[in-house]
């Protein structure tokens, strides 16, 4: 007989699978709809690679190598020069301005610096300033963190920010 447990047990393997499935699609759509002209055969063999990958969705998405790759092989001059992006707001010799003072900031709590009136957002989002949380941080200020006072628009590419985090860990602190 059916008992209550067997039920919800059929019941969400058939969700989940159908949410894989689901999941799956719309990550190959997001992939692939951009391909002009793709015929049907690719069509059915992106949705098989999407849906055996489907754990995978959230790096599928993403472009390119991973943040900690492009770091890993950053160029620190040409991170000096998108720093000339902050220079307006943030000083890197200990003192403050619009920003708090950026030299030592990575690997450093966030909202640490003594003196600086920070908004408080950004501590609701993140704890420390490690080179993945810059990354985060930096691609979007206020999307990643709602509220906070920094008015800059973001760095889209990620070369710049791991070339940036790369300068930004050169200054040491
Ligand atoms: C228009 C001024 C402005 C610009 C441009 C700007 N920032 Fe900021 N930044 C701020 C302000 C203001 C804060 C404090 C935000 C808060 O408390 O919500 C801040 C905070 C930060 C923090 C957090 C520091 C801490 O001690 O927690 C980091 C990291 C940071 N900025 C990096 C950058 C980088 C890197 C750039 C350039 C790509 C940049 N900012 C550009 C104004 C700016």
């Amino acid at each position: 007989m059916f008992d209550t447990m067997t039920l919800t047990k059929v019941g969400g393997a058939i969700c989940g699978a159908l949410l894989v499935f689901l999941l799956g699609n719309w990550a190959a759509e997001l992939l692939y709809s951009t391909e002009a002209g793709g015929h049907g055969e690719e069509h059915a063999q992106a949705y098989v690679i999407e849906v055996e990958d489907a754990g995978d969705a959230g790096a599928a998405e993403e472009e390119g190598p991973d943040f900690a790759t492009l770091l890993a092989s950053a160029d620190v001059d040409a991170g000096a020069k998108v720093f000339g992006k902050c220079k307006a707001c943030h000083k890197i010799d200990g003192s403050n301005a619009t920003g708090p003072h950026l030299d030592g900031v990575v690997g450093r709590a966030v909202d640490a610096v003594d003196g600086f009136a920070y908004s408080g957002a950004l501590e609701e989002h993140f704890d420390t300033w490690s080179p993945e949380n810059l990354n985060v941080f930096l691609e979007n200020p206020k999307g990643a963190a709602p509220g906070t006072k920094m008015s800059f628009a973001g760095l889209k590419k990620a070369q710049e920010r791991a070339d940036l985090v790369a300068y930004l860990q050169s200054l040491g602190g």
